[in-house]
């Protein structure tokens, strides 16, 4: 008899018997957010409104039509880059579900028979909720992806140095550099608590100390997926989408001029769109720090195109974080440079 594991590494590759669709369903709520779970009718299972797709319809359509079967949802917007696919047994034989996540501003369900109830859950009520692991695992994907705010706590600064030193640790300058960074976007961050702003300086700080990690593995524009997968496996996936978005600063990697498969890569692991204040400030401050050394944005950007060349990259890089220097100031209302000693 085959093993379990060759069992799963043979359904991998196996065309499945039965396709379903659905989404990870979600809406706002006053900054939280707030995820559509339902209980199956006949076996009082917790899941998400999904279904088998119909012949010469796109996976997207499947979902789009099931959710409204099933809750009378009808208006979703469906985030463009999250796709994940889990695949088991059932009597019918191999089965693939592919989810999505969607968006909805209706909070209003009217469920199919299918359903015997239904609730807008916030994550951390969803992940106590859900009675199979594997569901777990991609449902905290897509609270990733979406960098719901319940995944923001759980690390303090000094438990990202230790995760950076255990991974770099070895690598004196990027751990010297990174020393920097966390003091700037620290020091950032505590001006915003001070003057009112919402604003988890930990969470920043920690982000910090982790932006870089995945130096650990490659130097390259590589290093920030690199961080992210060292960051998301070591079960913290809330501190992860910082180690990209601090290098691709609010821009699209395409624009970037980043290679196709590495932004379609980067695209898939988080939502590079909604670039958060706290993943500003550490992209701020990382383009303050050249090597271990404070220097002004512009200090920054010189020092880069005398070693590479001027690099579209770099001025697409520095016209982001000037930008987020005018807001900066606008909503703190001090000058930059002279707030950090400059
Ligand atoms: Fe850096």
């Amino acid at each position: 008899m085959p093993s379990s594991m060759e069992t799963k590494a043979k359904d991998a590759l196996a065309q499945p018997d039965r396709v379903a669709a659905g989404f990870f369903l979600f809406r706002r709520d006053r900054g939280e957010i707030r995820y559509l779970v339902l209980w199956n009718a006949r076996r009082d299972e917790p899941g998400f409104p999904k279904g088998h797709a119909e012949k010469g319809e796109s996976l997207r359509e499947t979902a789009l039509r099931e959710t409204l079967e099933e809750t009378g949802v009808g208006d979703v917007r469906i985030g463009m880059w999250f796709e994940r696919r889990m695949r088991y047994r059932v009597r019918a034989g191999l089965k693939e579900v592919v989810y999505f996540v969607g968006e909805t501003t209706a909070s209003d369900v009217t469920l199919s028979p299918e359903h015997s109830r239904a609730a807008w859950m916030t994550y951390d009520e969803v992940c106590a909720t859900l009675t199979h692991d594997s569901l777990r695992a991609e449902f905290v994907r897509a609270g990733a992806y979406l960098k719901d705010a319940a995944l923001r706590r759980g690390l303090t600064p000094s438990q990202g140095r230790a995760l950076l030193i255990q991974h770099a640790g070895a690598d004196a300058s990027v751990v010297a550099h990174t020393t920097e960074v966390a003091a700037v976007a620290r020091a950032l961050a505590d001006r915003c608590v001070e003057v009112g702003i919402e604003v988890n300086a930990d969470f920043v700080e920690t982000c910090a100390w982790l932006h870089d990690i995945g130096r650990s593995v490659a130097h390259d524009e590589r290093h920030p997926l690199e961080g992210h997968r060292i960051v998301t496996a070591a079960g913290h996936p809330g501190y992860a989408p910082t180690c990209i978005s601090h290098y691709t600063k609010g821009r699209s990697p395409q624009l970037l001029g980043l290679d196709k498969k590495l932004a379609r890569a980067m695209h898939e692991a988080c939502d590079l769109a909604t670039f958060g204040w706290e993943e500003q400030l550490v992209a701020l401050a990382d383009a303050m720090v050249a090597g271990t050394k404070r220097v002004t944005l512009e200090a920054r950007r010189d020092d880069l195109v005398a070693r590479h060349g001027s690099v579209a990259f770099f001025e697409h890089a520095h016209r982001a974080v000037r930008e987020i220097r005018v807001l900066f100031e606008q909503r703190v209302g001090s000058d930059l440079y002279s707030l950090l000693g400059l």
